[in-house]
């Protein structure tokens, strides 16, 4: 069953740990997980006091140490109880309750963004919304902007079929895992893109307008 915001809710206390242990043991859903949020955050820490969304902001793993940079935190969830969590890391961030399903919030429809990024939570998208939502946060971004997505992802269909097989028991048949062959082709035609891979299941999108 797909995930509701009251899943979430009851995850959140729990989350932090569930990604260390699966990271950890290089275990599918979280592997690679530390090593891209070490590479997002370089990336992201590059110049100072940047305007920074973080899309499926969760319990604010990553922004938080952003924002102990001083760099300007913007965080969107549907889970109340995931931006609690992340609130008591980031007091003076700008927290959005909001559902990604119905579109982007309103709050944000006057920001531009140096940075957005969207860890672990796209995934819970069909790939026609992914492309939706890619294209929205590209209109938020400022023209030198660069939108990150860490997410469950693979080289090929067959690649993630070869990881259901050794992951059968807790394979989650609900969620929609980025597939470099499928979406390259579809993003490449309106952004720059590029895909890197740093699991067996995980990887980062590089995304930036055209122009
Ligand atoms: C697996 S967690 C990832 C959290 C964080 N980005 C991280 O890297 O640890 C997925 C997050 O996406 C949020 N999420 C899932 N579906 C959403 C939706 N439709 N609208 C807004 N947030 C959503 C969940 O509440 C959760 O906090």
């Amino acid at each position: 069953m797909t995930m509701n915001n009251k899943g979430f809710d009851l995850w959140a206390t729990s989350y932090d740990q569930t990604v260390q242990v699966s990271d950890q043991n290089e275990e599918y859903p979280f592997a690679g997980y530390d090593e891209m949020m070490d590479v997002l955050f370089e990336k992201a820490n590059q110049l100072p006091c940047s305007k920074i969304l973080d899309v499926g902001i969760g319990t604010a793993n990553l922004a938080h140490k952003l924002y102990n940079e001083k760099h300007r935190i913007t965080g969107i969830d549907f889970s109340q109880n995931m931006l609690e969590i992340a609130k008591g890391k980031m007091p003076f961030a700008k927290l959005h309750l909001a559902d990604l399903s119905k579109g982007m919030p309103q709050q944000l429809q006057d920001e531009k963004y140096d940075i957005i990024m969207s860890n672990y939570a796209l995934h819970h998208f069909e790939d026609a919304t992914k492309v939706k939502i890619i294209k929205s946060l590209l209109s938020l971004l400022e023209p030198a902007g660069e939108l990150f997505i860490a997410d469950i992802s693979f080289d090929t269909e067959l690649a993630q079929q070869k990881c259901k097989e050794r992951n059968i028991h807790h394979w989650d048949d609900d969620e929609y895992y980025f597939i470099a062959t499928k979406l390259l082709p579809v993003v490449s035609n309106f952004a720059h893109v590029q895909y890197k891979k740093y699991s067996q299941c995980g990887g980062i999108w590089t995304i930036k307008n055209k122009g």
